[in-house]
């Protein structure tokens, strides 16, 4: 299958009605933000944001805590103490590889929530089989979004083979590991537990750019948290993730020089244009 319209997740859309509150468009929570790397966890808390969850909460693994002053919007805490179960939860961007993050890790994957896996997250994941088994077992599942040195480490193979076999690399991690893999880059491959498989055909090399995988991870969380099934959330994420890309390169943002930051306007434009 190749991922060519809207019709694969056009009908968890719905159009916002009248009587509703934030309460009814769900809560994100970004676990990530070591020391020197906060701007990953903001980028992708932002995009849940502008992607319409209701409330985003930014958990930071440091002592020093960050506060986004150009986006008051979001409620930045310290990921010690946070009610985990009251969001769906996006852990990874910018996470590290402290024993705090491991352990925070370990909680969200414990928890109740869904959970989408990104960056160091799964770098974690790869370096602990315990914690693989515990993703595994998870009764609702989870989403991972590895780019292809990522989907390598949890692999245990090199970034050649996964590259040479796209599809089926995202397939037997998919198995592997009980979830839903984005597997990232060029040709964005979706693969879900059973075997199903879809190729993306947005995007272009002004993606190639820091952050921009903070950004699909928090569109991706931020629809889960909306209520979409996981394969449609992953699909309609990096759908739209692509399209406005596209978008902003007719426009003369790229591709050179775009910024992770200006592709979170644009998917907000695709989001309520589709
Ligand atoms: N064509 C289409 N899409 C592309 C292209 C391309 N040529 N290049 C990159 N992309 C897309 C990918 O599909 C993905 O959605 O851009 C995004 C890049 O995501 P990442 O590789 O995760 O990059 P980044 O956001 O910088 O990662 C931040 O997380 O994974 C760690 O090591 C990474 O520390 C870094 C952090
Ligand atoms: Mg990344």
């Amino acid at each position: 299958l190749h991922l060519n319209d809207v019709k694969f997740f056009s009908r968890h859309l719905r159009a916002r009605r009248h009587n509703t509150h934030k309460g009814s468009y769900g809560n994100v929570a970004v676990i990530g933000g070591a020391q020197g790397m906060t701007g990953a966890p903001l980028l992708a808390s932002r995009t849940a944001l502008n992607s319409g969850a209701g409330r985003v909460y930014t958990l930071f693994v440091e002592d020093a805590l960050p506060c986004d002053f150009g986006q008051p919007e979001l409620m930045c805490r310290t990921a010690a103490g946070f009610d985990l179960e009251q969001a769906t939860l996006v852990a990874g961007p910018g996470l590290g590889a402290s024993p705090y993050a491991s352990d925070m890790l370990a909680s969200a994957i414990a928890s109740g929530s869904a959970l989408l896996a990104d960056a160091d997250a799964l770098n974690l994941l790869a370096a602990n089989p315990r914690l693989q088994t515990a993703l595994a077992q998870r009764p609702g599942g989870s989403v991972l979004t590895p780019h292809p040195l990522e989907a390598a480490r949890l692999l245990g193979c090199s970034i050649a083979e996964v590259q040479a076999d796209r599809v089926g690399m995202a397939r037997k991690l998919a198995a592997k590991l009980n979830a839903h893999v984005v597997l990232k880059g060029s040709g964005t491959v979706i693969a879900a537990p059973n075997g199903d498989a879809v190729i993306n055909t947005t995007g272009n090399p002004a993606l190639a750019t820091a952050g921009t995988g903070d950004v699909l991870s928090g569109l991706c969380g931020s629809l889960m948290a909306q209520g979409w099934p996981m394969w449609e959330a992953a699909l309609a994420g990096v759908w739209l993730h692509g399209m406005a890309a596209d978008v902003l390169v007719t426009e003369g943002a790229g591709p050179i020089g775009l910024t992770a930051g200006e592709l979170i306007p644009a998917i907000r434009v695709a989001l309520n244009r589709m």
